[in-house]
C-alpha cells in the first residue's frame, strides 16, 4: 500500500539533533535533518543530485553539506552554492528535496507530501513531554516490520500480559475491560484493569508494597501511526488512593513499507529529579519494546509473508476493533490522496 504523504511524521528528537545531523530514510526516501544555522532546521534529500552519493557521508557544517564524492557543496535550502569543477556550473538540476520540518515537544516532524500543504496542517501537539512538571524517558527502535503491524500492538494491548511481564502480571488479560471509539479520524482504545494486583511497573514507580491497583491504558490514536497511551494506577490499598500517571508518546514512521522507525516517551510528574528510577524504567520499557514487542511483531511480517492483512482473513476479535478502525481510517486517507 502507498503511504499517507500529506502527514506530519516523526523524524527524531530534538537532542538527537542537537549532537549532530539525523540521516535517516523516511517513507523509501533518503533524508538528512540539519540545524540551518540561522536557529532552524532543514530536512534535506540524503542523496546528491549529481550522482546519488549519500550527503550525510559527507562534510556537514552548520548551514552546508559537501558531497562526499565530488565535492559539490549545498546550502540549507538544498541549493548548490559551490562547484569545485570547471567553470563550477551549477544547473537547476543541482537542487536538493528541501522538505518542511517542525521541532515542537522534543521532536523533529518532517512533512513528506506536498510543501505547500504544510501550514494546513500542524504536528500532533503532545504538550505534556514539555511540561515543566514532567520528566521524560525517550527511546528509539527500529522495527523489521509494517509500521500498521506496529500500530495494531499500540492499539490492542491484551498481548501485554503475554509478552510483557514487566508491565502487566499473569492473569491480567483476562480481566481487561476493552472499549474502542472513534470521533472523526481518531481511534481509541481503552483498556481498564480494575483491582489487579501491582505490577513491576508501578512498584518502581510508586515504591515498595504496595498491593492492589486499578491499571488503565487507554490509547489514542491519529493517521498516520502517532499515538499517545494515557497509563497510570490508582493505587487500592487502604489510606493510599494515590493515582500515577504515565503519558506516552508511541511515534511510528515508515522508513520503508517493511520496517518502521519507532520513537517512544514516556513522562512521569511524581519524583522526577531521580536518575536511578529513570535507568531502572528506561531499561524495563526499552526491554520490553525492543526485545519482547520487536521479535513478535517482525515474527508476524514474516509469516504474511507480504501479504495484505484482510485479504488473509484474520480471525478478528472485539479487542481488535481499535486497530481495525485504524487501518480502514488511514487507507480511506491514502485513497483520498491517490485521486
Ligand atoms: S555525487 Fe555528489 S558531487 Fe558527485
Ligand atoms: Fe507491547
Amino acid at each position: 500500500m502507498p503511504f499517507l504523504c500529506n502527514a506530519w511524521y516523526a523524524a527524531g528528537f530534538a537532542e538527537e539533533l542537537a549532537a549532530g545531523p539525523i540521516a535517516r530514510t523516511i517513507l523509501d526516501q533518503p533524508v538528512v535533518i540539519i540545524d540551518d544555522g540561522n536557529g532552524g532546521t532543514s530536512a534535506l534529500s540524503d542523496m546528491c543530485p549529481h550522482r546519488f552519493a549519500p550527503l550525510s557521508m559527507g562534510r556537514i557544517a552548520v548551514g552546508t553539506l559537501t558531497c562526499p564524492y565530488h565535492g559539490m557543496v549545498f546550502d540549507s535550502a538544498g541549493s548548490c552554492i559551490h562547484n569545485p569543477h570547471g567553470k563550477g556550473a551549477r544547473p537547476a538540476a543541482l537542487q536538493l528535496r528541501n522538505y518542511p520540518v517542525r521541532q515542537q515537544d522534543g521532536i523533529v516532524w518532517i512533512w513528506m507530501g506536498n510543501p505547500s500543504k504544510a501550514d494546513q496542517i500542524a504536528p500532533p501537539s503532545y504538550d505534556f513531554l514539555s511540561a515543566p512538571e514532567n520528566t521524560v524517558l525517550r527511546g528509539y527502535l527500529k522495527v523489521d516490520a509494517n509500521y500498521e503491524l506496529v500500530t495494531d500492538n499500540l492499539l490492542d494491548l491484551s498481548h501485554a500480559e503475554f509478552l510483557h511481564p514487566f508491565i502487566m502480571p499473569e492473569g491480567t488479560a483476562t480481566a481487561i475491560r476493552y472499549r474502542a471509539e472513534q470521533v472523526d479520524n481518531r481511534v481509541s482504545a481503552y483498556h481498564i484493569m480494575p483491582d489487579q494486583p501491582n505490577t513491576p511497573l508501578f512498584e518502581l514507580v510508586l515504591g515498595p508494597g504496595v498491593q492492589r491497583i486499578d491499571g488503565f491504558a487507554n490509547s489514542h490514536w491519529q493517521a498516520p501511526a502517532n499515538l499517545m497511551l494515557e497509563t497510570g494506577a490508582k493505587v487500592l490499598d487502604e489510606g493510599d488512593g494515590r493515582l500515577v500517571l504515565l503519558p506516552q508518546t508511541h511515534l511510528l514512521t515508515p522508513e520503508t513499507g517493511t520496517s518502521t522507525h519507532y520513537f517512544w516517551c514516556v513522562a512521569r510528574d511524581r519524583n522526577i529529579v531521580a536518575p536511578q528510577l529513570d535507568a531502572m524504567l528506561h531499561a524495563g520499557l526499552a526491554n520490553a519494546f525492543e526485545h519482547e514487542d520487536e521479535p513478535m511483531i517482525k515474527a508476524v511480517q514474516q509469516r504474511m509473508a507480504g501479504r495484505d492483512f484482510f485479504e488473509m482473513g484474520p480471525a478478528l476479535l472485539p479487542m481488535d476493533e481499535g486497530s481495525v478502525r485504524a487501518r480502514r481510517v488511514l487507507a480511506k486517507a491514502i485513497a483520498q490522496e491517490q485521486v
